[in-house]
């Protein structure tokens, strides 16, 4: 788990460091707020037994990209491609997989735009590619994937059908709101 720290550590350096150097150059906060966290074993576990993977060191490395996940929250829908643009551009990031659910959202209604990066970690003399996840949302995107997260998965109470449709409306209305607060701040910078 340290090597997968080390990696996240690495990683949140470099965006904190381009979040301080976006807000001197624009003078505007493309990103709002960094978090992080580091799957705990019994969930890596969970996943990997859900997944149907055997329980080894190989499947570990190479099937589970979110070990090492962070999220990057921006005010608008925009911010998130240029931050995908700056991140793209990272010397010591290389990207693996990109997903975007922000142009095509999941059928659930999630939306993010998902990055799998790999960053070398140094151990014992050895550079190695360590794998990050990086989630990048919008405030209104991790509202509500923070709340159908927490209605869906963190409860044994199943949610009912129709309250599960409400959740994949509501999160089009997000999107809708998502775009329309982006055409103002569009309208007002070209004026
Ligand atoms: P996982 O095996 O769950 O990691 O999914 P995946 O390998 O298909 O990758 P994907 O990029 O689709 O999803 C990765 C992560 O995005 C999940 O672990 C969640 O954090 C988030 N996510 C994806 N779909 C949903 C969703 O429908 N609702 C919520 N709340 N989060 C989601
Ligand atoms: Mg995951």
């Amino acid at each position: 788990m340290n090597i997968y720290q080390k990696a996240q550590n690495q990683v949140l350096e470099e965006l904190i460091k381009i979040k301080e150097a976006i807000n001197k150059i624009y003078g505007y906060e493309a990103i709002h707020s960094i978090a992080s966290r580091i799957k705990t074993p019994n969930s890596i576990v969970r996943k990997m037994k859900k997944k149907n993977y055997s329980l080894t060191y190989k499947n570990l490395i190479e099937k589970i990209n979110d070990i090492a996940g962070i999220r990057i929250i921006c005010p608008l829908k925009n911010d998130i491609y240029h931050v995908v643009d700056i991140i793209e551009q990272m010397p010591n990031i290389k990207i693996i997989k990109k997903k975007d659910y922000v142009s095509k959202p999941k059928e659930s209604g999630y939306s993010g735009y998902h990055l799998i990066v790999e960053t070398p970690v140094e151990l014992e003399g050895r550079n190695l590619p360590i794998k990050v996840e990086i989630q990048i949302r919008t405030m209104a995107m991790d509202f509500w994937a923070t709340n159908e997260h927490k209605m869906k998965y963190k409860t044994n109470k199943k949610l009912s059908f129709l309250d599960s449709k409400k959740l994949t409306i509501y999160a089009k209305i997000l999107n809708i709101l998502d775009n329309k607060m982006m055409n103002i701040y569009e309208k007002q910078r070209k004026s």
